[in-house]
């Protein structure tokens, strides 16, 4: 009886906690139509790219009277700054690499053109919330691509026991192709399909326990009422193999339930948010036009039109703490000085380690017990001689998994010793970023390229830790050298070929994500994402606000990974600065939009 009162009393407080935010809370225009402009013609000049994107940090390039400074410009930190900038704050951002975009950037090598983090987006159609916000914050510019509607491909098995399943994009084309593929398999494939919707519906109820305050985020907690609100709470807090044997007994339906891997093996790992993956491409894959460094060339304008900027080569060492307690600035290291930027609000990008652990005189435990470091990553990069038409290539993805078992092949590769890996990697995604892209024979006539990644583990490469790059020593070439050639080889079993056409190869292991993107243990997605991260205490307390005044995250550690999760990172960290719930202002606009 009790429990149905407190559910009530629950919404009603909810309620008016929304319409405080709504009535009293300042209000600011944020988003609005006009900002939109026609896309412009891609910047292909160097020149005029870097000077945007590699602006370097000096003192005297510091606007005065910031609102803001943001520690890291990555999809969370720019999102964060251009929402501030909208409602006409001052922003600086600073970034320790030498080019702004963090995992978005994209680098050169013997002209050929790599993206890191930027593989295939998703829920980018007309007029979704995703696509209406990025507008906003690019003013219209950042254009994407469609890839095939058979979006990925997934290989289970080795040698002459692979099986080969095609994944669809399409609302009701996802599951129309797996039914087909899955004889027997229709209720299991409803069922999936049915959980997943209900994720991606329910999620904002997730989202909303991040910036309601914390005593009700808490009292919500404490007393259990999430479950009764949503069955969303259940399966976030529902292992992924415990769900799927219950929804079917095949073990290859199984694993591509799960396919898109992070790290995490199922049995550890929370349903929603494998769930919200797969989900996320249901409605299609794509691409941004121009590559990944679009993004932030297109957000840093809008920045600067307020008064901002956003510097590279910053890395800041130290978030500064007043006497009452409240975050004021940060340092930065420039040679051997620190130089400090002043601030109200400090916005952290660099995710819950370096921000609780590194950048803070005392550490945070209370928020730092509550994650672990994700699982690193290693990619290889290969330059390829010839056209997408020329070698035979396409915009689909490839997964390629040795067993149907994720969780036995998950957690045999990640007790392996730094001596077993090579030889016994498990798992690998294979992609054509050139394939993807129809600016690409503008940008590298003639060529193209090919990623392939694995997950590989810091404790793999530690040894190397402190060492610099480009002089880790010979072992440590070898070793990531030979990873590389073993992933390579696999590939080439089903793209022989591109044997003959392989120009370049480079590799980045763990130590190069600390190096490129700040990552304390070469973490490939933050914190990791385990079934621990979505349990309602810690979603209530992984939220903007931190228990330091002045202090915020933002990015993929605030809700989950991705461009899209760091995205909405972005958009609660903006909304707790503002002290108003963008995302009603976000809606209103969207479903003008659609209205037109
Ligand atoms: C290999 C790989 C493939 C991926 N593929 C996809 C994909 O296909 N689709 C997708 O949606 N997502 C993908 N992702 C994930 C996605 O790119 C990230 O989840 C997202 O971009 C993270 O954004 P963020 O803003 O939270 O963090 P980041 O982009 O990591 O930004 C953090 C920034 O903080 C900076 N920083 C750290 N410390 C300091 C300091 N002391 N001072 C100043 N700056 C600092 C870093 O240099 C970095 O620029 C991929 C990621 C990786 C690594
Ligand atoms: C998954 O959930 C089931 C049911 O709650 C439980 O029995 C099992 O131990 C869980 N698996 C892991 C690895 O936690």
């Amino acid at each position: 009886m009790w429990w149905w009162l407190l559910g009530v009393l629950s919404c009603v407080l909810l309620l008016v906690v929304v319409l405080f935010f709504l009535i009293i809370g300042q209000r600011y225009k944020v988003f609005s139509e006009k900002c939109l402009r026609p896309p412009g013609p891609l910047v292909t000049d160097s020149r005029q790219r870097d000077e945007r994107l590699k602006k370097g940090f000096r003192a005297d390039r510091v606007p005065p009277a910031l609102d803001a400074v943001v520690i890291g410009s990555g999809i969370g930190g720019l999102t964060a700054a251009a929402l501030l900038s909208k409602a006409g704050k001052r922003v600086a951002v600073l970034e320790q690499h030498d080019q702004a975009g963090g995992c978005t950037h994209t680098f050169q090598n013997k002209g050929f053109e790599f993206d890191v983090g930027i593989h295939y987006l998703g829920q980018l159609h007309e007029g979704s919330l995703l696509r209406v916000a990025l507008d906003q914050i690019t003013e219209g510019q950042l254009q994407f691509t469609r890839l095939e509607q058979h979006f990925d491909t997934l290989f289970l098995g080795q040698h002459d026991q692979r099986r080969e399943y095609h994944i669809h994009a399409g609302k009701t084309e996802m599951a129309d192709s797996l039914k087909k593929q899955f004889p027997g398999e229709e209720k299991a494939i409803d069922e999936f399909m049915r959980l997943m919707k209900l994720a991606s519906r329910r999620t904002p109820l997730i989202a909303i326990l991040k910036i309601i305050p914390y005593w009700l985020a808490n009292f919500l907690v404490r007393f259990s009422i999430l479950d009764r609100i949503s069955s969303v709470f259940r399966l976030a807090t529902t292992n992924h193999s415990e769900m799927m044997s219950r929804l079917t007994k095949n073990k290859d339906l199984q694993a591509l339930s799960a396919y898109l891997f992070y790290g995490v093996a199922p049995k550890d790992s929370s349903f929603l948010i494998n769930a919200l993956l797969l989900h996320h491409y249901k409605r299609g894959a794509y691409y941004p036009r121009g590559g990944a460094s679009e993004f932030a060339f297109h957000i840093i304008p809008v920045i600067q039109q307020a008064g901002g900027t956003v510097l590279v080569r910053a890395p800041v060492q130290r978030i500064l703490i007043n006497q009452q307690g409240k975050a004021y600035g940060v340092t930065v290291l420039k040679g051997q000085e620190e130089i400090e930027v002043h601030a109200p609000v400090v916005i952290s990008n660099a995710g819950i380690f370096n921000t609780f652990q590194k950048f803070l005189p005392q550490p945070v435990q209370s928020l730092l017990g509550l994650v672990r470091h994700g699982m690193g990553s290693f990619l290889v990069f290969v330059g390829l001689d010839g056209t997408k038409e020329e070698l035979g290539i396409v915009s689909t993805n490839f997964w390629m998994y040795k067993d149907n078992d994720l969780d036995s092949l998950m957690e045999r590769y990640s007790s392996l010793s730094s001596e077993q890996v090579l030889g016994n990697i498990p798992m690998m995604f294979i992609t054509f970023p050139s394939a993807k892209d129809p600016t690409s024979n503008i940008r590298q006539p003639g060529k193209s390229c090919m990623t392939l990644l694995t997950m590989a583990r810091y404790e793999w490469f530690e040894e190397w830790e402190g060492t610099k790059l480009g002089k880790r020593g010979q072992n440590y070439v070898d070793m990531k050298n030979g990873m590389a050639q073993e992933m390579l080889d696999w590939a080439l079993t089903i793209f022989p070929q591109l044997r003959d056409k392989v120009v370049m190869v480079d590799a980045a292991t763990p130590l190069t994500n600390v190096h490129y993107l700040g990552a304390p243990r070469g973490e490939m997605y933050g914190a990791e994402h385990n079934l621990e991260r979505f349990t309602p205490d810690t979603v209530a307390r992984t939220r903007p606000q931190t228990p330091i005044d002045g202090l915020y995250l933002t990015g993929q550690d605030v809700f989950c990974n991705g461009m899209a999760g760091a995205l909405h990172g972005g958009l609660l960290c903006a909304s707790s600065v503002l002290n108003q719930v963008l995302y009603i202002d976000l809606l209103a606009l969207k479903s003008h939009v659609v209205l037109e």
